[in-house]
């Protein structure tokens, strides 16, 4: 789309009564202005240009977007003059939008954008929205749908230098707080997304006063000044009013997150995903989920996460930045920044963290937390237990109780556990530590030294009870 965007957002946002600029507050683990760039840019607008104030400015680095800082929020109509003084003059169109509507998408934009195209003659395409009153939206005021009223209150005379308006077209846009109260019956909103032909807003913006109950520069008075001089304001109505609404407190704030979320689960059933209730499941955009996976209720998907397909994730799962394989069954359970292979088995009440590698058909039980080890296809830890630092080969069991002392007060130590190991319950495994293949360890032994191949320990310390010597 050849159009460029200016996006308002030095406003400062003092209904969210935070010390948090208001659209950096999160929805679905994004922040608000996000979602407008998003929107932008699945629109195909990559020229964009954000109005910051002093305080959000240093803080929007991570987005990589271009800004301007207005240093006083002087009105919508003076953070686009200071946006137009940022931006080498040019042919062609200009979006406006808010950065506190998180919910528009790309289609608005692109039809708001169609609209000003359509017609040479148009130098403003506004998208307007009913919705239901009460509101603190801007009204749409359009010119009287009786033609002749607008005649009898006319002069008789032709020449008149009075604009011709069509019956129905808008005439301008008045801010609630200036509205008379029949104007605040109208329940036709604008919704703060324009598209300007550039020349025209050039030429308008230095033209907007303030005279009006906030004493601000309002842009929505760029619709009479351009009517006033001649030109064609068209309005586009949206579908769904939801789409354009503002969030300017806490409360539209989790209302909006709400129906963002709803979104991102719809878009994972229509593709295949079972999701039991999504009014309690929270996605993230940019989760990946398999066909024909279950999520249960009171699940959260965050972070850079791909689920597999055939899975059954939850009731009450919390997984971020996890790879999950296909076939994986986790319940009541909590998955950080770890990997899990085909067909294993999660919880209830396990823990998994800081880089936990877990093969195929592993089975973790109750109450056992993974902490930065790689566990092979088949091991079994099924009750209470801590593995840190680890590394588990195939087919191991592991005991009810075991633990990795892996911390000696000053360092994180390695423990490697062999292939087809029986650790046994309520171990204490003093790393640093290596257990051969095939070896057992007995209840509550506290292992310190190296276990070879093969051999059987018991006792605190743990010492051999092999009838052969162990190979070694
Ligand atoms: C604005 C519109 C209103 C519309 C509503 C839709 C105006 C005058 N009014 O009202 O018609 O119905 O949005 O949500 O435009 N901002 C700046 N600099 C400023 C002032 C504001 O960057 O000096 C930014 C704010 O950060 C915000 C946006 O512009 O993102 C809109 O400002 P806000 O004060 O929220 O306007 P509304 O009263 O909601
Ligand atoms: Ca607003």
């Amino acid at each position: 789309m050849n159009a460029r965007a200016v996006v308002l957002a030095a406003g400062k946002g003092t209904r969210m009564k935070s010390a948090r600029p208001k659209v950096l507050h999160e929805l679905c683990g994004r922040p608000m202005l996000w979602w407008v760039l998003e929107a932008l840019n699945a629109a195909g607008v990559d020229d964009v240009i954000v109005v910051t104030n002093p305080e959000l400015d240093p803080l929007l680095a991570p987005l990589g977007v271009r800004t301007v800082i207005q240093d006083e929020q002087l009105g919508t109509g003076h953070a686009v003059k200071i946006a137009l003084e940022a931006l080498e003059p040019r042919d062609g169109s200009v979006i406006v939008a808010y950065g506190d509507m998180p919910l528009v998408d790309r289609t608005i934009f692109a039809d708001v954008q169609a609209a000003l195209d359509f017609d040479a003659a148009t130098a403003l395409a506004l998208v307007t929205a009913r919705m239901p009153l009460p509101s603190s939206f801007g009204r749409i005021v359009r010119a009287s749908i009786l033609p002749s009223f607008r005649s009898a209150t006319a002069t008789a005379d032709e020449s008149s230098t009075e604009p011709a308006l069509d019956a129905g077209s808008v005439e301008r846009i008045v801010e609630a707080k200036d509205c008379t109260p029949a104007q605040l019956a109208i329940d036709e909103m604008n919704a703060g997304i324009y598209a300007f032909g550039e020349a025209a807003l050039r030429a308008i913006v230095p033209r907007i006063g303030n005279d009006n109950a906030q004493r601000e520069y309002y842009l929505t008075d760029a619709v009479e000044l351009l009517i006033a001089a001649g030109r064609r304001v068209v309005p586009v109505p949206v579908a769904d009013y939801r789409s354009v609404l503002g969030v300017n407190d806490r409360v539209e704030l989790a209302s909006a997150g709400a129906i963002l979320n709803r979104r991102l689960c719809e878009e994972h059933m229509r593709a295949g995903v079972t999701i039991q209730d999504p009014a309690t499941t929270y996605l993230e955009p940019g989760v990946l989920i398999g066909r024909d996976t279950v999520i249960e209720h009171g699940t959260q998907l965050s972070g850079a996460t791909a689920i597999g397909a055939g899975c059954t994730i939850g009731p009450n799962c919390r997984i971020a930045n996890a790879r999950i394989g296909d076939d994986v069954r986790i319940t009541e359970s909590v998955v950080l920044d770890s990997a899990v292979g085909a067909g294993t088995r999660i919880g209830p009440y396990a823990h998994l963290r800081g880089g936990a590698s877990l093969g195929a058909n592993v089975r973790i039980g109750n109450f056992v937390e993974i902490k930065k080890s790689d566990l092979a296809d088949d091991v079994k830890a099924n009750h209470l237990a801590y593995i840190g630092d680890a590394t588990v080969g195939e087919r191991t069991n592991y005991g009810a109780g075991a633990i990795t002392c892996n911390y000696d007060g000053k360092r994180k130590n390695r423990t490697q556990i062999g292939s087809d190991v029986f650790i046994g319950t309520n171990n204490s495994l003093v790393a640093p530590l290596s257990i051969g293949d095939g070896a057992m360890t007995g209840a509550s032994a506290v292992v310190i030294r190296d276990v070879p191949a093969g051999d059987k320990q018991v006792g605190n310390p743990a010492r051999s009870i092999a009838k052969k010597p162990a190979q070694t």
